[in-house]
């Protein structure tokens, strides 16, 4: 930041301070700049003015030489800012009036001419959509090598018993890839969603203006095309004082977040050694520094403490819109940071889940042993006494009561003799051992969603396909 300009800048009375008779408070002046953090749309906002300036050509509202002179000094803006050496000034307030000052500075009076037609209102939005537009885009592919990255193990333990949970109490036997694949499907939702709000967010709001629109005459479809914006905002009110693309980008980044909380839940719990189903690589642990035989799971707990914020964003963004009148007010100056923020935690926490599923190890004969533990198969049992005629609520009798011996003779159902089984209902034989078995289990469960391995496998293919979307 360089309050006083530096060498080259013009000195800054505020662009609009023609109206006033005193200079603005120091104070003030601190409070309302947003330069600090709104840098970030920067080439955004030279991608819009770009635009314009050659609509504004083109209707011959402003002369071609200085279309030529507009894009040369918003080219070399583009260079400084890149190399960092661009003099960033606080008294101009944001990143548009700086972009806009240095280019009066460097090119003269061509560069007054820009805002020909465009108020920082519409300005500020199209930037937002632009900047937003482009992320959604690299949100989505970090979304997309999160489930490629599950889906492998998915793949890999397609096959692979563990306990499926209901109120985190054994339930029934799932496979590890069954279990993977439910967030593959979470995620894939989540890209859906991202989508969906990228075609809200690609409109124009140019062309309205401060509020009214304006009397020049515009046009705003050229605009559209050279951004690549799929349709004009309708209404100029609207198109100016509309942050609702965005609040919607946040619900989709909550519901992203809140997969990735969930997930990271079950992570913490399965490193732990009470669990020990998985391994997560040694990068992505940290140690302690008392307890040295620590192998703290911090990534997920951060990805997991992460998604509070994000949350929170959300809140903030719907409570700075729910009060405002139309149109534009500066509230809405107070939508970058906490979008800022959403995309970037999004970003890395994203990139980092991708990485750290990449080397999770899992312990299968600890999955299984699970598995074995809580009688899982005891669902099985009832449905295969069923099958042989027997009603289901009578079946949930007979095998409870077999649970209840196995728990006392401290086995699992499986180790219970045909003959003891038999005592509870003879419509039980020696083929009762199949479905008995956590292979049986799974096996059986053979159907579109199912957790049987072919269907997991079946599963997995279709997800693969879905990634190319
Ligand atoms: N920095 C402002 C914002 O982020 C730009 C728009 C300013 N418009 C105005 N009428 N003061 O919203």
């Amino acid at each position: 930041m360089n309050p006083e300009g530096k060498p080259g800048q013009e000195p800054s009375a505020k662009t609009w301070s023609g109206r006033f008779s005193v200079p603005i408070a120091e104070s003030v002046k601190t409070y309302t700049a947003s330069v600090t953090f709104d840098q970030r749309l920067a080439e955004f906002d030279i991608q819009g003015s770009l635009a314009h300036a050659q609509m504004l050509a083109e209707a011959a509202l402003i002369s071609q030489e200085d279309f030529l002179a507009i894009q040369t000094g918003l080219s070399t803006i583009l260079d400084e800012i890149r190399q960092g050496t661009f003099p960033w000034n606080l008294d101009d307030e944001d990143v548009h009036l700086n972009i806009e000052r240095r280019l009066t500075h460097l090119v003269g009076d061509a560069g007054k001419r820009l805002h020909t037609a465009r108020s920082r209102n519409d300005q500020v939005a199209t930037d937002i959509r632009l900047y937003l537009r482009h992320e959604i885009d690299r949100l989505r592919e970090l979304l997309a090598a999160t489930q490629a990255a599950l889906l492998d193990l998915a793949e890999l333990h397609a096959a692979t018993p563990m306990p499926g949970f209901t109120h985190l109490q054994v339930a029934q036997p799932v496979t590890f890839g069954h279990h993977m694949m439910a967030y593959v499907e979470m995620f894939g939702r989540d890209r859906e969603r991202l989508a969906d709000c990228r075609h809200r967010v690609n409109r124009l709001p140019l062309g309205a203006a401060a509020l009214a629109g304006t009397s020049y005459p515009i046009r705003r479809e050229r605009v559209a095309e050279l951004l690549d914006f799929e349709a004009l905002c309708p209404n100029s009110l609207d198109a100016v004082s509309d942050r609702d693309f965005a609040i919607e980008f946040c619900a989709a980044a909550a519901l992203v977040m809140t997969h990735v909380s969930r997930l990271s839940e079950e992570f913490i719990l399965w490193t732990s050694p009470r669990f020990n189903f998985i391994r997560i690589g040694d990068a992505f642990c940290t140690g302690s520094s008392i307890m040295p035989q620590k192998r703290n799971p911090d990534v997920p707990e951060l990805a997991r403490g992460k998604t509070g914020r994000v949350t929170g964003h959300l809140m903030a963004l719907l409570t700075l819109m729910k009060g405002q009148p139309l149109a534009y007010n500066k509230d809405n100056q107070e939508d970058k940071e906490p979008l800022f923020d959403t995309v970037d935690t999004l970003g890395t926490t994203l990139t980092i889940l991708a990485e750290m599923l990449r080397q999770i190890t899992v312990n299968a004969p600890a999955l299984r042993a699970a598995a074995l533990e809580g009688f899982s198969t005891a669902t099985d049992l009832a449905d295969y006494l069923v099958k042989k005629g027997m009603p289901f609520r009578d079946a949930h009798e007979v095998v409870a009561r077999a649970v209840r011996l196995a728990e006392e003779q401290g086995c699992d159902l499986s180790g219970l003799s045909l003959q003891t089984l038999r005592s509870h209902s003879t419509l039980i034989d020696a083929d009762v051992f199949a479905v008995l078995t956590l292979e049986g289990s799974l096996a059986s469960r053979n159907i579109p969603g199912g957790t049987a391995p072919d269907q997991v496998r079946a599963a997995i293919q279709v997800a693969r396909l879905n990634l190319q979307r």
